[in-house]
């Protein structure tokens, strides 16, 4: 029965061959791998100038928004690197405006992009240290575009250096722990730490985002996950 109804649910979807829906039968936790030629496009010569301008360390922040965060990460963080991509044009828009008061932070680069085209064309294994994942979408509808189930994640996993890290918040409980979950079991990652963050540990002045600040406002508490890459784990050499 577990079959069949697999069977007719990969095949409406058109998503995976015979071998993989035999496994998916025995596994749920399965991430297709993540195909780069579909994808692939000509590198920007202003980003790769850009990367290769300086060995500082780099780190990485996808949806940025209207780019408090990276704003102030590079900031506070004038010895390391920041690229910060969010595709929403008007969130863009206004993170650029932002950026055009501090002329001063060449450690940042604002990247107007879908970030899965763009972290594919431009970044090579092993040259991420941190990464920022705070308050993506979670995707009721689209379990798959979650990024602890998509396949892109087995490429962002090998851009990150082992003793890196990777960082993802929200606050939706549901999504965290299902993050968790996906990262446990498929990625075979270590348990990762997990802090509240709320309105007696943080005032809404001081959050991080504008997601943030509009979840503390209303009294809710938000998450921030944090999973240590070690040498050996999976993807990561
Ligand atoms: C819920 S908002 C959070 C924005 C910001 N991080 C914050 O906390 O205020 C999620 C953001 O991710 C952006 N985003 C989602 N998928 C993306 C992708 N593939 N590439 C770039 N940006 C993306 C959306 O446009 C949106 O601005």
């Amino acid at each position: 029965m577990t079959l069949c109804l697999d069977y007719i649910f990969v095949t409406k979807r058109k998503r995976c061959d015979f071998t993989t829906l035999i496994v998916l039968t025995t596994n749920p936790y399965l991430v297709r791998q993540f195909d780069l030629t579909r994808v692939a496009s000509p590198p920007i010569a202003e980003a790769e100038a850009w990367l290769k301008s300086s060995n500082a360390a780099l780190d990485l922040e996808i949806g940025c928004g209207v780019g408090w965060h990276p704003i102030r990460y590079a900031r506070e963080n004038p010895e390391r690197r920041l690229i910060a991509i969010e595709h929403t044009r008007a969130k863009f828009e206004r993170f650029r405006s932002r950026l055009l008061a501090h002329p001063e932070l060449s450690n940042l680069f604002p990247v107007h992009a879908d970030a899965i085209r763009w972290i594919a064309n431009h970044l090579q294994a092993n040259s991420i240290e941190l990464c920022f994942l705070l308050y993506p979408n979670p995707e009721p509808k689209a379990p798959n575009r979650r990024w602890l189930r998509s396949p892109f994640m087995h490429h962002l996993l090998k851009a990150i250096k082992p003793g890196g890290v990777l960082a993802l918040a929200s606050n939706e409980r549901w999504y965290i722990d299902e993050a968790c979950e996906w990262a446990e079991r498929f990625w075979k990652r270590d348990s990762p730490l997990i802090k509240e963050i709320n309105a007696s540990t943080t005032p809404a002045h001081q959050a991080r985002t504008h997601f943030e600040k509009k979840y503390l406002l209303r009294g809710q508490t938000c998450f921030d996950v944090q999973w240590h890459i070690r040498k050996g784990n999976k993807e990561n050499a």
